[in-house]
């Protein structure tokens, strides 16, 4: 059986759905080529059936929770109907809360700011993390982190060590539910039944993960099941500007919410605020309608296809694409390059070709073959520097140079990141760009900015791109 008949064929109505797909992109050559995008992982393209929700919903948009007008009425229905339809996509039940705020950063600083936190508390987060699930923790709590396997997994055993180690301390265990870097996801719900053992709440970032696996908090009397998580639209087939808190009401019922204002309260004197439930009373002020409308209709979109069968695709693609890279000389994976192992990882592929900048790689890709990449730390630098093994004393002299301004030499590598609609032949095109790339055929000349660390093309101004008409055409 061919590679290609093994691969799950969505149907092409799906990937007539993405917004954009083939976008063109003009070459260094002035050659225009569609556009090929394998960064999902930094965010996803929006779908149509997303553009048509927020027309539908638009000639009812009004003011949300505030007004007594039909069209009032009307956009605060769809709203709390939008509500619903994200807290069962993640099975969220009756028990906990959906509070809707700008991204899975602002989700994740929020829960840190109003989770209790006792002095003496102990927060465990994980090296594999996104700083988003990192530095939020670090001013509410001592920190610990939870060590990885030599192949750059989680380690399991590293947390069983730390809970004991902090016994009656560790009130939150956050982890990332995949990391952006090497698609590792780690096994939650094992390490939810772990934490709640330690008497530790679990706290899981799903940006990743959301749009790539069927996720179920499960019920609370379940020991595995998850207290809190996180996910952010953008990265799930919707625009920017919307992400999602889902977790137990209980800890939103105590104390000032971290933002207060409009929206929060049921009654306001000189001397007090008299607050609002929760999910209302954390979203303070108007809310995105118009996003969590758009983040609804992709969850229905997605649920509608099967995340199921989406995943299944996913797999099958990296096996393949795994296997293609490894035809590339001098690509080096970081995490795992096997193309069969699949189980325990998302369709994110992080890699560097030897002799060559990873900012390098990049910009030939994109100049040269119209595919987008990304390139770098990828906000996970703790993670990064251990998987490129960076000695200290390199770290440090880096450390110096950032902080003087110069981003040339930072560490990184290129990441390659999945969509549904991602098929062979953009593997095949990425594939063929880095052949090129590595038998040194690249045929534009790209110069480093000493202070960014970005590579440009020689005799290309970086800001010569295509009007945009803001609605004027
Ligand atoms: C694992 C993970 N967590 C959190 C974030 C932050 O998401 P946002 O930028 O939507 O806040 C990202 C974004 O890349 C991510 O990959």
């Amino acid at each position: 059986m061919s590679l290609s008949s093994e691969i799950v064929e969505l149907p092409g109505a799906w990937r007539d759905e993405v917004v954009g797909l083939h976008q063109p992109a003009p070459l260094f050559d002035g050659r225009i080529a569609p556009y090929i995008n394998l960064d999902n992982a930094a965010t996803t393209p929006a779908l149509q059936s997303v553009v048509r929700a927020v027309e539908e919903f638009l000639p009812w948009y009004a003011s949300v929770h505030r007004g007594s007008g039909f069209k009032s009425r009307m956009a605060t229905a769809i709203y709390d109907e939008a509500r619903q339809i994200v807290g069962e996509f993640f099975g969220a039940g009756p028990e906990r809360v959906v509070v809707f705020g700008k991204n899975a950063t602002e989700a994740l600083n929020k829960l840190a700011a109003r989770f209790p936190l006792p002095a003496g508390s102990v927060v465990l987060t994980t090296m594999m993390e996104h700083h988003s699930n990192m530095l939020p923790w670090r001013s509410r709590a001592e920190v610990g982190y939870i060590d990885l396997e030599p192949d750059g997994t989680l380690s399991l055993a590293d947390l069983e060590a730390k809970l004991a180690r902090h016994a009656g301390r560790v009130k939150v265990v956050t982890v990332t539910g995949a990391s952006n870097v090497t698609g590792f996801a780690p096994p939650i719900h094992k390490i939810a039944a772990m934490a709640h053992a330690a008497g530790a709440a679990i706290v899981v970032d799903a940006a990743q993960l959301a749009p790539h696996r069927a996720i179920s908090m499960r019920p609370l009397s379940d020991p595995e099941h998850i207290d809190f998580l996180v996910a952010s639209a953008h990265k799930m087939y919707a625009p920017y500007g919307t992400g999602v808190l889902v977790g137990p009401r209980e800890p939103f019922l105590e104390g000032e919410p971290d933002l207060v204002g409009g929206g929060t309260v049921k009654l306001v004197t000189l001397e007090e605020a008299v607050w609002l439930d929760p999910p209302e009373k954390e979203e303070a002020g108007s809310p995105n309608a118009i996003g969590v409308v758009a983040f609804a209709a992709a969850i229905k979109a997605l649920s509608a296809w099967g995340l199921d069968t989406l995943a299944e695709h996913e797999r099958e693609l990296t096996t393949y694409a795994l296997r293609r890279l490894r035809e590339v000389p001098g690509l080096r994976f970081f995490g795992s390059g096997d193309p069969d192992r699949t189980s325990d990882r998302l369709g994110v592929i992080s890699f560097n070709l030897a002799g060559y900048h990873h900012g390098h790689v990049a910009a030939v890709l994109g100049h040269e073959a119209g595919i987008g990449v990304r390139n770098g730390c990828f906000c996970a630098h703790p993670y990064l520097l251990r998987l490129l093994e960076v000695r200290a004393e390199d770290a440090e002299r880096l450390r110096s140079e950032i902080v003087h301004g110069v981003r040339a030499r930072i560490p990184g590598s290129v990441r390659i990141s999945f969509g549904f609609y991602n098929i062979k032949a953009d593997v095949d095109a990425a594939v063929d760009a880095l052949q090129t790339i590595a038998s040194g055929q690249a045929r534009g000349t790209y110069r480093q900015i000493e202070e960014t660390g970005e590579f440009v093309l020689e005799g290309k101004a970086l800001d010569d791109l295509p009007r945009f008409g803001f609605g004027q055409g």
